[in-house]
């Protein structure tokens, strides 16, 4: 049994995220953590909403709300979705809270007295039409990099780099448009990353097991030109964690605020305090699991984030922590992916394409949209949405072949045997042949689960229920019944103790079917298989249960069309 610390990339407050986003950090994340707890580990799965920075100061002005009520209000929207889609973090905090407050303001002051921050007065972009500086995504403009013409001022999304606003090329006011933009003075924290260079270059290259994506993200921003510059870790905000506080030791930086992607990451930290705050639990709990002078040396953490949040988390976030000379956790290991695209196109939460996690949940459960979407996880490459794939992977994974395996066996029983596991007959050859190839299959499936090769763990698990599907076809306990009703109840029994077998091991990816499966056998016993045969016996003779209601119900043509429609325009 071991510790494990994990954590999603935290979704900015602004908006409800799209299949893409829920699929690229959130859903994996739960995944994992679903599976270790399965497997009796330790776990603490945190994430929170990005409340800082301009995406919440933008959207909040374009609801016409202040915005911390704004942050408030779509904190408890994306709340809700979140268990919506059953993601059971231990907590969902919110980087705006008084812990992320206090950790940010104090780690800033560690690295100032580590030399690591340096008062810079730089030019900034002044827009004269809005009567302010205009940080980050307040400015948009053309890329210096690749040529995109809506890059922002933190970051092109084309290309992933990171850039700050004076870098653009033909640079206009997110806010009103204008053009009308000069430069002026203004004094700013710049995080000197640069004297970190050789301790994270050392730090990386000992992580040798970490995925290709990831390592050659951070290793491409830690050798290419400007890759880890120093950064201003400052912006001229009103909404964010002010940087001048009581004690600091600098001057002069009223009206300021830290930048967004200095306090999200420290945010994963502070959610543990919030998490221990929400259970009454004292700072020796939250610490355990990221002070490695206080217990958090045996935990093993990991990150799940989108491809675009790898840099931030390879270089700036371990620059902040190691820079800070405390001994905080630093990621064991980084699981990043690419994109989901929609439908021959992007997901885009600017233009409304795409399907949304409130209009997901509105059209099917839960389960049909994490099975697609896990067993499609973007790992590799890039992975496409299409409504015709999205139907005929649910229609026949989860209708065809376990939910018609689950209805099949449990209705059998009911009109030969009545509703509990039958008694009598002995299993033979075919059985023990089953069971072998399910403990391989088993142990395959875990092995996929602990890499996090989540494909290929979908992959397993769909073969594991196709091998109770092929042999309920060979052994075809409704032809053996005719003439040896005692073994079509041995083999009865072996696929009702295979419904619940299926029960556990689906439950990371379908975890509400997984409950109402354990629910029909009327068992609470979720444990994880050990000895296959063992766990098929599980369920003894005699034991109830209750045929269930349809698993699964397909997905028609008519629907599969009407969806197509609807979600193919601009969301309102
Ligand atoms: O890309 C994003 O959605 C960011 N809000 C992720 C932040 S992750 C971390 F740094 F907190
Ligand atoms: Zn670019």
């Amino acid at each position: 049994m071991a510790r494990h610390l994990i954590t999603s990339a935290i979704p900015y407050i602004n908006g409800i995220k799209h299949l893409g986003n829920l699929v690229g950090s959130q859903l994996p994340a739960d995944l994992y953590a679903r599976y270790l707890r399965g497997r009796g580990h330790e776990v603490l799965f945190l994430c929170a909403t990005d409340e800082h920075g301009t995406p919440a100061e933008l959207a909040a002005a374009k609801a016409g709300k202040p915005v911390a009520a704004y942050c408030a209000e779509m904190w408890q929207v994306q709340k809700d979705l979140a268990d919506g889609f059953r993601l059971s973090f231990d907590h969902f905090g919110r980087s705006s809270s008084e812990q992320n407050r206090k950790l940010t303001q104090h780690l800033a002051v560690k690295l100032h007295e580590n030399g690591l921050i340096e008062e810079v007065t730089e030019k900034q972009v002044y827009s004269k039409a809005d009567g302010r500086f205009l940080p980050d995504r307040y400015i948009e403009g053309t890329c210096p990099n690749c040529g995109y013409e809506k890059a922002r001022g933190d970051q092109c999304e084309n290309c992933t780099k990171q850039l700050d606003p004076t870098d653009l090329i033909a640079p206009r006011s997110a806010i009103s448009g204008s053009t009308e933009l000069e430069v002026r003075e203004t004094k700013h924290l710049y995080l000197r990353q640069s004297k970190m260079r050789g301790k994270l270059d050392g730090w990386i290259d000992s992580k040798t097991d970490w995925p290709v994506l990831t390592t050659s993200i951070a290793k491409k921003w830690l050798h290419d030109e400007g890759g880890l510059r120093d950064r201003g870790i400052t912006r001229d905000l009103d909404w964010g964690i002010p940087v001048q506080f009581e004690g600091a030791p600098w001057s002069g930086m009223e009206g300021k605020v830290f930048y967004v992607w200095f306090d999200a990451p420290i945010e994963y930290i502070a959610c543990g305090a919030e998490w221990a705050e929400a259970h009454a639990l004292d700072d020796a709990a939250w610490e355990r699991w990221w002070r490695t002078d206080k217990g958090a040396e045996n935990v093993r953490y990991t990150q799940f984030m989108g491809k675009d949040n790898v840099p931030f988390h390879t270089l700036s976030f371990p620059a902040t922590l190691i820079g800070s000379g405390e001994p905080w956790k630093l990621v064991d290991y980084i699981k990043s992916f690419n994109y989901l695209t929609y439908d021959g196109g992007q997901f885009s939460t600017s233009q409304g394409r795409g399907v949304f996690m409130d209009q997901a949940l509105e059209i099917l459960p839960a389960d049909y949209w994490r099975w697609w979407l896990l067993s499609h996880a973007p790992e590799g490459g890039d992975a496409e949405f299409t409504w015709d794939n999205f139907q005929m992977n649910v229609n026949k994974d989860l209708a065809d072949v376990l939910g018609n395996f689950v209805s099949r066996v449990t209705k059998f029983c009911r009109s030969k045997f009545g509703e509990a596991v039958p008694e009598g007959g002995e299993t033979g050859p075919r059985e023990d042949a089953l069971i072998a190839d399910l403990a391989t299959r088993i142990r395959a499936y875990e092995a996929h689960m602990e890499a996090i090769d989540i494909r290929k763990a979908a992959a397993e698990l769909r073969a594991i229920w196709v091998e109770g599907n092929e042999y309920l076809q060979a052994a075809a306990p409704w032809a053996t019944y005719k003439e040896s009703p005692e073994q079509a109840a041995a083999q009865i029994r072996l696929a009702l103790n295979l419904v619940r077998l299926y029960a556990v091991l689906s439950a990371p990816f379908i975890p509400d079917t997984a409950a109402r499966m354990l629910a029909a056998m009327q068992t609470q016993d979720a444990g994880w298989p050990g000895d296959v045969a063992e766990a098929l016996a599980h369920l003894p003779a005699g034991h109830a249960f209750t045929v269930p209601d349809v698993l699964f119900a397909k997905i028609t043509d008519d629907q599969r069309e009407d969806w197509q429609a609807r979600f193919a325009g601009v969301r309102a």
